[in-house]
């Protein structure tokens, strides 16, 4: 029998996985909707068809472990609902994801560290890899693109002692709603975009080169245009750059959304300049991306790499220019879902009337690796 009390809802389920509960996470979506995204470590049974059909036994072909608990999944949470009571009525403990893979868009984690007494907390959604980062230093903090609702951000400043001075996006993003000016409408932060930003709300601009003051330390601002024209990473010193989606540990950013061919390449051609630059910064600088091109484990380690290690690694990074576009070009995926809808929302400014959940949920498709 289906009862509320099957339910678990995502900040349950986040919390098991942070601390390593052992759990079963059983999707049950059609195999094809798991090869768009899937949580981390959770294992498929094929019996969607059997369960929209009611199907009683469904599962007597599928063997699961019954000493740890089991949480189904589907997409919005109904179909889960009826595997979890078929689960149940054999003896497992089992609950099934409130809001399926929709809910599961905002599962979120966080891992840290502290460099010359500035303490960089990266604020991980795991389901697309989208990361956000708040910054603190003495009593301030920079927010980069905020991607969670505001509050998770002022809990964090709260908790450190921080007053949120500054926040901005490192572009404008295509494949989730920017939450930067939810975000500064409700702190006291100054919404910052560097002065080459075409969009259609007020923010104060900063320009290549400029520092962002904020406790005793500053980001500097560059400007890395190729994945977008106003791509902007931010560096803290030697010890850290922000590379948006220009840099990643596993890629590098796509340069093709919202373009035409020729555009594209233009664009390569101007992301292979702006890697280069990153380049030329000092080896030992880690780099912090906005994104990873899977989902992010809930694991608490820092999603990081230095530049000598990416020089290495990235063997794009070793082509020439010709070369690179070339890679680049001919190694395009498919475009985000809804992606110009997004970027123009994030354009805009405002997503009133849309419903998260329903235009960020899908595929993560950020990266050319
Ligand atoms: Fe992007």
């Amino acid at each position: 029998m289906i009862t509320e009390d099957l339910k678990i809802d995502i900040s349950t389920l986040s919390s098991w996985l942070e601390s390593n509960r052992p759990v079963t996470v059983l999707d049950v979506r059609p195999r094809s909707e798991r090869e768009e995204w899937a949580i981390p470590g959770s294992i498929h049974a094929d019996v969607y068809d059997r369960l929209k059909a009611n199907d009683l036994n469904a599962f007597d072909k599928i063997a699961l472990d019954k000493s740890m608990p089991v949480v189904t999944v589907c997409t919005a949470g109904k179909t889960s609902l009826k595997a979890a009571a078929l689960l149940k009525e054999k003896g497992f403990e089992v609950y099934s994801l409130a809001g399926g893979m929709k809910a599961w868009n905002f599962a979120w984690s966080t891992a840290e560290v502290v460099l010359n007494g500035v303490k960089i907390i990266q604020v991980r959604r795991s389901s697309k890899g989208i990361l956000s980062y708040i910054i603190g230093s003495h009593d301030e903090a920079i927010v980069l693109d905020a991607a969670l609702d505001p509050q998770v951000y002022l809990n964090i400043a709260n908790k450190n002692g921080w007053m949120i001075k500054y926040v901005t996006d490192t572009h404008i993003h295509a494949d989730y709603l920017s939450r930067t000016r939810e975000l500064a409408k409700a702190s006291i932060a100054t919404h910052v975009l560097i002065d080459t930003a075409r969009v259609d709300y007020a923010y104060s601009p900063v320009s290549n080169g400029e520092c962002l003051k904020f406790g005793k330390t500053s980001l500097q601002v560059i400007h890395t245009p190729g994945h977008t024209m106003e791509s902007t990473s931010f560096r803290l010193g030697d010890d850290v750059v922000f590379t948006g989606d220009t840099l990643f540990v596993d890629g590098v950013g796509r340069p093709d959304l919202k373009a035409d061919n020729d555009e594209a390449i233009r664009r390569s051609k101007l992301l292979y300049t702006s890697l280069q630059r990153l380049l030329t910064l000092n080896p030992k600088t880690f780099v912090l991306p906005a994104h990873l091109a899977t989902a992010v484990p809930f694991d608490g380690m820092l999603i990081s790499a230095t530049i000598e290690k990416l020089k290495d690694k990235l063997d794009m990074l070793k082509l020439t220019e010709s070369e690179f576009v070339k890679y680049t070009t001919s190694r395009i995926p498919p475009t985000p879902p809804n992606y110009l809808r997004i970027a123009g929302l994030n354009k805009q400014g405002s997503y009133e009337g849309y419903v998260p959940a329903d235009l960020e949920a899908g595929a993560n498709r950020c990266a050319i690796a």
